[in-house]
């Protein structure tokens, strides 16, 4: 049951809402997927939670609250620490699909302390800046390589020709996943996710739980065999660690390192190729960032905030809040609009243009309060090195033709992405 405080305006009554669909927020549709922008300014322009029924959310879409409402304890990733589906209204998944959710729930994005703190602490020293700079000349070599390789091809895709290839490289040699076996990472990922989009149909509900299922089982056997023989890699160091049987569960185990591989591929490989994209798009900023590659590392990051490749996170009312005078119980679902808040004119000038220099820079793609991207550090250094070849080694690099996105909001990406070097 929604309550709402009375708005105070004056005539006869509150005045009428709009709601998402007239605002044109329809995640579903491709036009909308291709373009969010305008509809995200129309809703953010709007009351500051606006009900979404076809979800059963509330969308919050200005970076005030979203950046607040990301700090905010009183919300939850989950709300399992707190109460069973069956308290919460919720029905518990098929029997089918129940392995499929446990993974999911074991993992730290899922968790709230003091599990959380627990599972994130156990891996986050392999993705400190300090770790990640001593990574910098390995991924060099990676991209290096990679770049070459794509510039020899000629005419190439963007995204399956190098800039997948990279994110995956580096997540699979860091957990220590063999060469051989590293052509399945990806797709397992990316059907996997399929279930994180808004209202996922049977088809892809059934495709995400045999992913699921299938990257279950090869870590396992994996992590077994790691235990078995370490090879120095964090799969062998997080297998010793559950072996000792006090911080880590075996489940919880293959739980972290599929989220680190799916977190290290999706959000990565969209957020360089969107970027590219927009660099594309916008051939004034692509000759500034040619003339001085100085600019990357401001450039990185107003890219992924221009066209960010997380557009939406949920969140659980855990205790009732109140925001611009609705208040919404317990029980209720945020969805956190971060494409919307990065472009939000209150806190950045010339929101929708690309300044490659702007400095600060609050954008939100990676998240704030506790669940903040473990991996930004990574990604930020794999963007850093793999730019810079890029801009050196394809100097004249060219869009072919005009890519098509995929049809998914929540990990928004492009099919393909042709170009000519
Ligand atoms: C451009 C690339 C990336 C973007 C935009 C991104 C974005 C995000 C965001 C927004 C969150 C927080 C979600 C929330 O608060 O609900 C998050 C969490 C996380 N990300 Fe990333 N990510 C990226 C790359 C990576 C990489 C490369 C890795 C690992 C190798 C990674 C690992 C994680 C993990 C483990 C979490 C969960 C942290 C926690 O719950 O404490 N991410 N990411």
């Amino acid at each position: 049951m929604i309550e709402r405080t009375p708005l105070s305006t004056p005539g006869d009554g509150p005045p009428a809402e709009p709601s998402p669909v007239d605002l044109g927020y329809d995640p579903w549709s491709p036009a909308f997927v291709a373009d969010p922008y305008p509809a995200l300014a129309r809703l953010r322009d709007g009351p500051r939670a606006l009900y979404d029924e076809r979800t059963d959310q509330w969308l919050i879409s200005r970076h005030a609250d979203v950046n607040a409402l990301l700090r905010d304890r009183r919300l939850g990733r989950t709300y399992h620490h707190v109460a069973t589906n069956a308290e919460w209204g919720k029905p518990d998944p098929p029997a089918e699909e129940a392995a499929f959710w446990r993974l999911l729930d074991l993992q730290m994005i899922d968790q709230e302390p003091p599990d959380h703190t627990r599972l994130r602490r156990l891996v986050s020293t392999a993705f400190t800046p300090r770790t990640v700079d001593r990574l910098r000349p390995r991924i060099d070599e990676i991209a290096s390589r990679l770049v070459d390789e794509a510039a020899a091809l000629g005419e190439f895709d963007l995204i399956a020709d190098l800039l997948e290839l990279l994110p995956v490289s580096v997540i699979a040699e860091l957990l220590g996943i063999p060469v051989a076996d590293r052509a399945s990472l990806r797709p397992w990922s990316g059907d996997m996710t399929l279930v994180f989009e808004l209202n996922p149909s049977p088809d892809d509900r059934a495709r995400a739980v045999r992913a699921g299922h299938d990257f279950e089982a090869y870590l396992r056997d994996l992590a077994r065999e790691r235990r078995r023989h370490p090879t120095g890699d964090l799969l062998s160091e997080l297998a010793l660690v559950a072996e000792a049987g006090d911080r880590l569960t075996e489940d919880e185990l293959v739980g972290t390192a599929i989220l680190l591989l799916n977190a290290g591929h999706e959000a990565s490989v969209n957020g360089a190729a969107n970027s590219w994209y927009a660099l594309f798009r916008h051939p004034a900023a692509l000759a500034e960032l040619r003339a001085d590659h100085d600019l990357v590392p401001t450039a990185i990051e107003e890219l992924l905030r221009f066209d960010t490749p997380a557009p939406m996170f949920e969140r659980w009312v855990l205790e009732e809040i109140e925001i611009g005078g609705i208040r919404i119980p317990r029980g209720q679902e945020l969805a956190l609009q971060f494409a919307a808040a990065n472009r939000d004119p209150a806190v950045f000038a010339r929101a929708d243009e690309l300044v490659l220099d702007r400095d600060p820079n609050p954008y939100l793609s990676f998240g704030a309060g506790i669940h903040y991207c473990l991996g930004a550090p990574l990604a930020k250094a794999e963007f850093d090195i793999v730019f810079r070849r890029i801009l050196e080694r394809l100097p004249r690099l060219e869009l072919v033709e005009e890519p098509a996105w995929k049809p998914r909001f929540i990990l928004r990406g492009l099919e393909s992405l042709r170009v000519r070097a």
